[in-house]
């Protein structure tokens, strides 16, 4: 069994976690997954009610009985310091420690992809963004605030202990899936400290993987080169900056806002999964908003639990095997949703966000 705590947070969240989640079910009674799914209200409506976030001792009882988080969105205009969404999700990344933010970016077709002369086998990639260090860490400082003498510092941290995890985890998924190169963005010409540390260790750990090409790339370099030839990229690995741009360069590829899932991961540790698109307020509640992202973000969730989970290995092969089926499925019937003109306008077709999400579960059981 696999227990999984949903929140589906603010504004578009509750309406695109809905359609999620009947996908999930679906999957879960197709592929007899034994699923225990839990809804949590935690978000803005919660915060403005009763002041709490999270509540105390929630936090513990994730990282000791969860096995992921499914999460929607976070971000309301009555609430404009978003106090609860750092509290939330901010200090799940940093709590959890979920240092691998992993993007898949693959387009599902080609209609979707924006580039001329570029069809959705040219983007097929995935990157890893180190996800708990780098200039997100929070260290820095004010001085003499307000005057025209103000100093503001913003510290970029970069650990070996984090840069090494980030890097092994992109080269161990080339190892798992065949892929041939590793890339690797940083900023060591003139970041002289902090991405030398980056260098030194991706070239350092690449000798262990022999069968892999370790690439280099200049971050501003990289962010030109996934515009002109997108199908030379296979793995991305980058610090925690880089990454949340380079990850949205990387979303526009393969569809936009609506089409993309994230999982923010911690191998054999209770991990987040979100669409990577916020709460678009003006969409809440009005049927418009595209699932599809977090349809495949529920698709990814099933992956993690059946290899990378805390109990996946209390799962036994049949089932993790069949996690694996329920997932390999998901996408089948988002491919052929896109297709046929099951979804949203905004991907060509003419259903609301309920009627994709009812369309989508009917497909996996069918
Ligand atoms: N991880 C998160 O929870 C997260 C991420 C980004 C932004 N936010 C928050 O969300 C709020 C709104 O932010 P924003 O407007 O900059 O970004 P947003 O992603 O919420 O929306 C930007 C625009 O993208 C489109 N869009 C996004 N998701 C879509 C979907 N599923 N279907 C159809 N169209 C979609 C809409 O046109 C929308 O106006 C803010 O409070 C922001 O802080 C939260």
């Amino acid at each position: 069994m696999s227990r999984i705590a949903v929140i589906a947070g603010d504004g578009i969240g509750v309406d695109v976690i809905r359609e999620g989640l009947k996908v999930l079910r679906a999957a879960d009674e197709a592929f007899k997954l034994g699923l225990e799914i839990k809804e949590f209200d935690y978000g803005a409506e919660r915060y403005l009610k009763d002041g709490v976030a999270l509540p105390p001792g929630q936090m513990e009882d994730f990282r000791k009985n969860w096995d992921a988080v499914y999460l929607g969105a976070m971000g309301d205009p009555r609430i404009p310091d978003m106090r609860h969404a750092k509290d939330i999700l901010l200090a799940m990344r940093f709590e959890l420690d979920l240092y691998i933010n992993l993007r898949p970016v693959r387009a599902l077709d080609d209609r979707l992809v924006p580039l001329k002369g570029k069809t959705a086998k040219d983007i097929d990639m995935t990157m890893f963004r180190e996800n708990t260090e780098g200039l997100y860490a929070g260290m820095g400082g004010i001085f003499k605030k307000g005057t025209p003498d103000e100093i503001a510092t913003q510290e970029d941290i970069n650990t070996f202990k984090g840069v090494h995890r980030i890097c092994k985890a992109a080269f161990d998924f080339a190892q798992k899936h065949g892929k041939k190169k590793v890339t690797m963005a940083d900023k060591h010409n003139v970041l002289r400290y902090g991405h030398d540390l980056w260098e030194r260790v991706f070239f350092d750990l690449a000798k262990s993987y022999p069968g892999i090409t370790a690439e280099h790339m200049f971050a501003d370099a990289l962010g030109m080169q996934l515009i002109k030839a997108p199908e030379n990229f296979q793995v991305i690995v980058t610090n925690n900056m880089f990454g949340d741009i380079l990850t949205d360069v990387g979303a526009i590829l393969q569809g936009g806002l609506g089409v993309a899932g994230s999982g923010n991961i911690h191998p054999g540790r209770v991990s987040l999964f979100e669409p990577i698109h916020g709460s678009a307020p003006k969409y809440a509640g009005k049927d418009t908003a595209n699932p599809v992202a977090a349809i495949a973000t529920a698709q990814m969730m099933l992956e993690f639990l059946a290899e990378d989970g805390p109990r996946s290995a209390q799962l036994g092969a049949d089932k993790q095997g069949r996690y694996k089926k329920a997932a390999a499925r998901i996408e089948e019937v988002v491919v052929e949703a896109i297709r046929k003109g099951k979804t949203t306008k905004d991907l060509g077709g003419t259903l609301g966000c309920a009627a994709t999400g009812d369309w989508m579960a009917a497909a996996m059981k069918g």
